[in-house]
C-alpha cells in the first residue's frame, strides 16, 4: 500500500500481519497497535512529546539491571500490572497483587515459627495463618514465599547493607497447613523515585509511597499460584497505594500484644519481653 493516510494506516498495519500469525499474537498486537494509533490522533501527538517518549523508554532500559526492574515499576505506577492481575483473578480464592520488582527467588526455608526479624530494631510481628482451599480444608505442603521491607523501608536487592536473602523466608505448611513466623513490623515505603518512573510520578504530581505490607507467593500441587501482599488497616496510604495493590480482603489488624504474653512454638519464644504485635491471616487458594 502506498497511499497510507490517518485514516487508512491502522488498517495497513492489521493486512501487514501474517497469514499464518499465531491468533493471539494477531489478537494481542492488532489491538494494542490499533489503540497506539488512536491514542496518538486522540492527543495531536507532536514530534517532540514522542521524542521525550522514546528517550523515556531508552532511560527505563538503560537503568535496568537484574536488580532494577523499571520496567515492571512503570507497568505498576500504570496501574497495568493491577489491572493484569484483576483480569485473571478468581473471585472465590485470596485476592491476588502485585509482585512488584524486588522479589528475589531462592529464599532459605523457614521453619514454622521461625524468625526473620534477627537484630533489626523495631516492634516485634508474630504472623500466622492457613493455607487453605476455598472449603476451609488445610493445605499440606503449600510453599509459602515471604518477604518484606527492613526497617528502613528498602528490600535486601536494594540495600547493601542487608544480607541477600534478609527479610525473605520459604515456609513449607505440614497437615495443619499452618504458617508461622516472627518479624519486624512493616514500614510503608516509596518506589524507587530516581530513575525515569520517578520523574513520571514526580511530573504528574504523583506520591511515591506504598502502604507497608506482607509479601506472599502461595503455591501448592493442584492449586493457582498465588501472588499477594496483606496491609495493615492502620496504614496512612491504605487509600492511595501508587501501584493500586490493595484489596479489601487484604487488609488485616494488628493486634496489640502485652509484654509477657508472647506464645510457644516461635524460635524467639522465651526471648521477647516486650510489647508486640500479632496477625492472623489465612491464604485461601483456588484449585486448578
Ligand atoms: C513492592 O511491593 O515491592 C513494590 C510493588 C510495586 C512497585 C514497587 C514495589
Ligand atoms: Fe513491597
Amino acid at each position: 500500500m502506498r497511499n497510507v493516510n490517518q485514516d487508512n494506516l491502522t488498517e495497513v498495519f492489521l493486512g501487514y500481519l501474517g497469514d499464518d500469525v499465531n491468533p493471539r499474537l494477531r489478537e494481542v498486537m492488532g489491538s494494542l497497535v490499533t489503540h497506539l494509533h488512536a491514542f496518538a490522533k486522540d492527543v495531536n501527538l507532536t514530534h517532540d512529546e514522542w521524542e521525550q517518549g522514546i528517550s523515556f523508554l531508552e532511560r527505563t532500559g538503560e537503568i535496568s539491571d537484574a536488580n532494577r526492574h523499571e520496567f515492571v515499576l512503570l507497568s505498576d505506577v500504570l496501574g497495568l500490572s493491577s489491572l493484569v492481575d484483576m483480569i485473571n483473578s478468581r473471585s472465590e480464592g485470596t485476592s491476588s497483587s502485585v509482585l512488584g520488582p524486588f522479589h528475589i527467588s531462592g529464599a532459605p526455608a523457614l521453619e514454622i515459627g521461625g524468625d526473620m526479624k534477627g537484630d533489626f530494631p523495631g516492634p516485634v510481628l508474630v504472623a500466622e495463618g492457613v493455607v487453605k482451599d476455598v472449603q476451609g480444608n488445610p493445605i499440606e505442603g503449600a510453599t509459602v514465599d515471604i518477604w518484606q521491607t527492613a526497617p528502613n523501608g528498602l528490600y535486601s536487592s536494594q540495600d547493601p547493607e542487608q544480607d541477600t536473602y534478609s527479610f525473605h523466608g520459604l515456609q513449607t505448611t505440614g497437615a495443619d497447613g499452618r504458617y508461622a513466623f516472627t518479624s519486624v513490623k512493616p514500614v510503608e515505603y516509596t518506589v524507587p523515585t530516581d530513575g525515569p518512573v520517578g520523574d513520571i510520578l514526580n511530573a504528574c504530581g504523583r506520591h511515591p509511597w506504598r502502604p507497608s505490607h506482607l509479601h506472599f507467593i502461595v503455591k501448592a500441587d493442584g492449586y493457582r499460584s498465588l501472588v499477594t501482599e496483606v496491609f495493615p488497616d492502620d496504614d496512612p496510604y491504605l487509600d492511595q497505594d501508587t501501584v493500586f495493590g490493595v484489596r479489601e480482603d487484604l487488609v488485616m489488624h494488628y493486634e496489640p500484644m502485652a509484654a509477657g504474653t508472647f506464645p510457644e512454638g516461635f524460635a524467639l519464644s522465651g526471648q521477647v519481653d516486650e510489647e508486640y504485635i500479632r496477625i492472623q491471616f489465612d491464604l485461601t487458594l483456588v484449585s486448578g
